[in-house]
């Protein structure tokens, strides 16, 4: 069932869990996770940055896709499909494709005009009952092409565009996209305490998931994170097990080399990750 991330992300924080948003590349990372949420009986989101979905030729196939996907494999959970880190035009594309949640990254732009785009963008995503992310203080690393510096959000900035009637902030804490460097300070809990108390009930979004220690999870969500953002995760864990079919000769066994045998164990190793990360987040059977 194709929804918004609304309802599913409001109940997350309310229930003191979060709801997993997993990236996707292609056909085997949307089936693979698709059949993973529904066999766990979680809310699940598709995440898809703008360069994933150049990827895929674009946003419309990536709607049509996991459309049909949820139709052909009876998911009955429920699916946001999401823009990650979108751009102001991005945004407007994904909504015209049929995207069901969006996330307009206005955090390297000044503060006001960040309010501006973010405020027309609430009003255009309401009328249409798509959800709307909106970001504070950017996220450390790269992501497809969109780098950031990692410096922790102002919380007053955070009130200031919550209160513009978004359903999901994400607030920069000192995460960071890929994988983290071995001097990484760890997540600011000060600085997500303090957001938190000044933003209330609305769900806070944590990016950067890949390799945030379980402790630090856990104490996120208590502190109020809803939706925690994976990508580097399953790509790490594709490539270890398509390394592992290589290495060990299966391509050349057979049939080995047939693209369904050889993407086979990558694409079980996705539903291993995310199995292991709906568990920690608690959205099991919340569906
Ligand atoms: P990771 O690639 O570090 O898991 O981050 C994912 C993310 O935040 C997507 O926006």
């Amino acid at each position: 069932m194709l929804v918004s991330a609304k309802e599913m992300l409001d109940k997350a924080k309310a229930g003191h869990y979060a709801v997993g948003q997993f990236n996707i590349n292609n056909l085997e990372w949307t089936k693979s996770i698709l059949l993973t949420a529904q066999e766990m009986n979680s809310p699940v989101i598709l995440g898809v940055s703008e360069g994933a979905g150049k990827y895929m030729t674009g946003f419309k196939t990536v709607a049509a896709m996991v459309k049909a996907m949820i139709e052909e494999l009876n998911i009955t959970v429920p699916v946001a499909l999401h823009l990650d880190h979108g751009t102001y035009e991005g945004c407007y594309k994904c909504i015209e494709a049929g995207f069901s949640s969006i996330m307009f990254d206005g955090s390297h732009y000044p503060i006001d005009e960040n309010v501006a785009k973010t405020k027309e963008l609430v009003a255009v995503c309401r009328e249409k009952g798509i959800s709307l992310e909106a970001e504070v203080g950017s996220i450390g690393g790269e992501e497809d092409g969109v780098v950031g510096m990692g410096e922790c959000a102002d919380p007053n900035e955070c009130k200031m565009i919550a209160d513009l009637g978004v359903d999901m902030l994400a607030a920069g804490i000192g995460n960071i996209h890929g994988k983290y460097p071995a001097n990484w300070q760890g997540l600011s809990f000060e600085t997500l305490d303090a957001v938190q108390q000044l933003t209330g009930a609305m769900p806070l979004v944590l990016h950067g998931g890949t390799g945030i220690p379980e402790d630090m999870i856990k104490k996120a969500i208590d502190l109020g994170v809803s939706k925690i953002n994976v990508n580097t995760e399953c790509q790490l864990s594709f490539a270890a097990a398509t390394r592992k079919y290589i290495e060990e000769g299966k391509d050349q066994q057979g049939k080995g080399y047939d693209p369904r045998k050889l993407l086979a164990p990558g694409a079980e190793a996705i539903k291993a990750t995310v199995r292991e990360k709906i568990e920690l987040f608690g959205s099991a059977n919340k569906a």
